[in-house]
């Protein structure tokens, strides 16, 4: 059951990536040409990586559609804004270029801002904060960070995940990190023993757990809270206006309802 769902999300997740090199893609460069005449333009189209639930995601067992707390926060606030929202697939690795290149309006899949990002994007506001953990199978003994000495250490290319894998790797010996392009590619790596562990954020580790049991998570040591925002191509002028629309919803607490839809305790 569970590992049908990961070969579903993942047999889905590769078709519209086939399928959005060219038709979307070209949808959004064509709409950005008139991106200075905003006025007219009524579509953003949202790029997200949809192997992150409960932030963007897709359950086969209800729909081909991507889903989550990005996906309902997204469809809120461009709304406000004035538009409609196209959400397109993609490797996380290609949603700042894609952002920096004007081939989507935006991106929203669960990003940590850092200053490294900043430098080709604009992000907004924060809307969500969380921090990493180690998913392991259920019997490695994880109490510390040097319990993982010579051992392999996964993440997402190109995550802040990637970055905190290295780290260890520089604290503790014989460790060695290896990527993978999506998240389920490294669960059912650690499945099957090719990597002992990897990095994930809190919320979007407990759910894969909780699809594999013969896994578990732990929290680790030491690594810094890791905030939630959407990026803009650098100098956009709809950062205010997705603020504005934020703090909106924020104040009719239709965010606490989103929240509380979405990221349940369980
Ligand atoms: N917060 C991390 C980062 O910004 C990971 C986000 C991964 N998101 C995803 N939809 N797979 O690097």
């Amino acid at each position: 059951m569970k590992k049908k769902w990961l070969f579903a999300a993942a047999a889905v997740l590769s078709l519209s990536l086939a399928g959005c090199g060219s038709n979307s893609t070209k949808t959004a460069t064509d709409k950005n040409t008139d991106q200075n005449t905003d006025q007219n333009k009524k579509v953003l189209v949202m790029g997200t990586s949809a192997d992150f639930a409960p932030f963007e995601y897709i359950d086969p067992t209800k729909s081909n559609e991507i889903i989550g707390f990005d996906v309902d926060l997204a469809k809120a606030v461009t709304q406000k804004m004035g538009y409609q929202l196209k959400v397109q697939d993609m490797e996380f690795n290609s949603l700042i270029p894609a952002v920096q290149a004007n081939k989507i309006d935006f991106s929203m899949a669960g990003i940590t801002p850092n200053k490294k990002r900043a430098e080709v994007v604009d992000f907004t506001d924060s809307y969500y904060d969380t921090h990493d953990y180690l998913i392991t199978k259920k019997d490695f003994n994880f109490k510390k960070l040097d319990d993982l000495k010579g051992k392999k250490i996964g993440a997402q290319v190109s995550s802040i995940e990637e970055d905190t894998a290295k780290a260890i790797s520089g604290k503790v010996s014989g460790v060695s990190v290896e990527t993978r392009d999506r998240v389920p590619e490294l669960i059912q790596e650690v499945k099957l023993g090719r990597l002992d562990a990897i990095v994930l954020e809190d919320i979007v580790a407990e759910n894969y757990v909780k699809q594999n049991k013969d896994l578990k998570y732990s929290k680790i040591e030491g690594v810094e809270n890791q905030k939630k925002a959407a990026a803009f191509p650098k100098g956009s002028k709809l950062v205010k206006e997705y603020n504005k629309a934020v703090k909106e919803l924020k104040d009719s607490g239709e965010i606490d309802k989103m929240k509380a839809k979405w990221f349940k305790v369980k």
